[in-house]
């Protein structure tokens, strides 16, 4: 039995799609269990990227099984451009399925997204993913299956649903509505596409695990992103954590044997929210222009500062991380020293924990320890062994500092530059 979740151990953006395309080729299948078109994960082969927010990044194997699982909430729209953008680069996308449970994105909870973060400023990717995930757990949203199976009672209930948005939209906020109709159509017209590829996904993977082959869960966003483990409210919606791959796809957590923790050698932020080690100075600059810091989902520039070991340490935890994949570590390769927050000061006292209260975190001071840089050139590097001495002893102190070892390092984009000192599916 190999079944692998893989978590992002930051605030998203960590190379989870890079880290997932690599192991994929090993792998039978790639689920995703959580999050929408928020997500925005890069994939490099030789000259070509991909640029993944709903298809697992498994779907450049033409013989790995890539399934949306019950978790993720579904953009129709977003969803068939993605298909069709594949298809047009040659990619086939037969070996995609999505799940008959998974929850819509629909037009109106993209408009009240815009709408709420105007006020609530958390500075989200207005992809809708708040209000979508509201509906689900308010039992006033749809699924994809509503579309396929009890049409009529679809009808009646979306026609009701888009009422009572647009009463919210008009009348709360003064913009412009929808028309019942023509999002009906637009949904009618976009299932009909969709249809070929739905599925009962639990069953499916439960059999994959069952019949001993090797299934990857791909996280979106990352651990401090997560609605209740994360930086709250300055949050996603869904549980991005390890545990959300088994609700988000409706397996047992006793067929989960091994958890990555995708980790960037620094630390990156999109949106609003505290970040002890953010770098405002033009450190911070070096590492965006380096680490070409800029979002896949909406472009904003990323917040970018030092790595922050408390947080691994907590993401840890709550993942209960077997093993590390740490990325971008190319992008310290001109600095001549590199510092790791190992704790932070509060109120004159010592953390070593990650702060359970959101005001306490924003008030962290970070401790460093400082390290010396390798300054060369590590992109080349295709062993673990090869990598400059300071550059090792760098890893090193991370998994000194997190009890974690490594299993993959990777020193560039592409899927080639990847260094692996442990195999995942063996
Ligand atoms: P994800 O959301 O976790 O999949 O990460 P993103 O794709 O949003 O952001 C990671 C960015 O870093 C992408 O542009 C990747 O191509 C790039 N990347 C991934 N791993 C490495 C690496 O080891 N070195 C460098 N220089 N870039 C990397
Ligand atoms: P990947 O999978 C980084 C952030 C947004 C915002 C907050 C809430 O590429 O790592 P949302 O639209 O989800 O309601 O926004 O979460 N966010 C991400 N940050 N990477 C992501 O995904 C993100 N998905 C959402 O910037 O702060
Ligand atoms: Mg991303």
């Amino acid at each position: 039995m190999s079944a692998v979740v893989l978590v992002g151990a930051q605030w998203g953006d960590e190379g989870k799609g890079k880290i997932t395309d690599f192991l994929a080729e090993r792998a039978d299948c790639v689920v995703r269990y959580q999050g929408g078109s928020n997500a925005g994960h890069t994939v490099e082969v030789q000259n070509e990227k991909f640029m993944l927010h709903l298809i697992p990044s498994g779907i450049l194997y033409p013989n790995t099984l890539c399934v949306v699982g019950n978790g993720v909430v579904v953009d129709m729209g977003k969803l068939i451009e993605e298909i069709q953008g594949l298809q047009a680069r040659g990619i086939d996308t037969g070996n995609l399925c999505i799940s008959f449970r998974a929850p819509l994105v629909l037009p109106y909870h993209k408009k009240l997204d815009e709408i709420e973060d105007r006020k609530s400023c958390i500075g989200t990717t207005k992809r809708g993913i708040g209000p979508a995930y509201a509906d689900k757990i308010n039992r006033t949203g749809f699924r994809l299956g509503d579309l396929v199976v009890d049409r009529d009672g679809f009808k009646e209930r979306f026609k009701q649903q888009v009422e009572d948005k647009n009463r919210i939209i008009q009348e709360l906020y003064g913009e412009a509505g929808f028309d019942y109709k023509e999002l009906l159509d637009q949904l009618l017209s976009q299932i009909e596409f969709l249809k070929p590829y739905l599925a009962d996904t639990s069953l499916l993977v439960h059999n994959a695990i069952k019949e001993g082959k090797r299934v990857l869960f791909e996280g979106a966003q990352g651990t401090l992103l997560d609605i209740d483990h994360g930086t709250y409210p300055y949050v996603t919606s869904s549980n991005p954590t390890a545990g959300g791959a088994c609700v988000g796809t409706g397996i047992g957590p006793t067929c989960i044997n091994q958890v990555i923790g995708v980790v960037k050698a620094y630390t990156t932020r999109v949106g609003e929210g505290p970040f002890p080690t953010e770098l405002t100075d033009e450190l911070g600059e070096t590492l965006r222009q380096k680490g070409v810091e800029f979002g896949t989902t909406t472009g904003r520039p990323r917040r970018c500062g030092w790595l922050d070991a408390v947080i691994l340490r907590y993401a840890v935890r709550i993942n209960g991380l077997t093993d590390l994949a740490i990325t971008k570590l190319d992008v310290l390769d001109s600095f001549e020293t590199i510092k790791i927050c190992v704790a932070y000061r509060y109120d004159g006292q010592l953390l070593e924990e990650f702060p359970e209260n959101l005001a306490i975190l924003g008030k962290c001071e970070p401790v460093y320890i400082e390290v010396p840089g390798w300054q060369q050139d590590i992109t080349g590097v295709t062993s673990y062994e090869e990598l400059p001495a300071n550059a090792k002893a760098y890893i090193e102190k991370i998994e000194e500092l997190t009890g974690v070892k490594q299993a993959l390092v990777a020193v560039g984009p592409k899927r080639s530059q990847t260094i692996v000192s442990r195999q995942i599916f063996d």
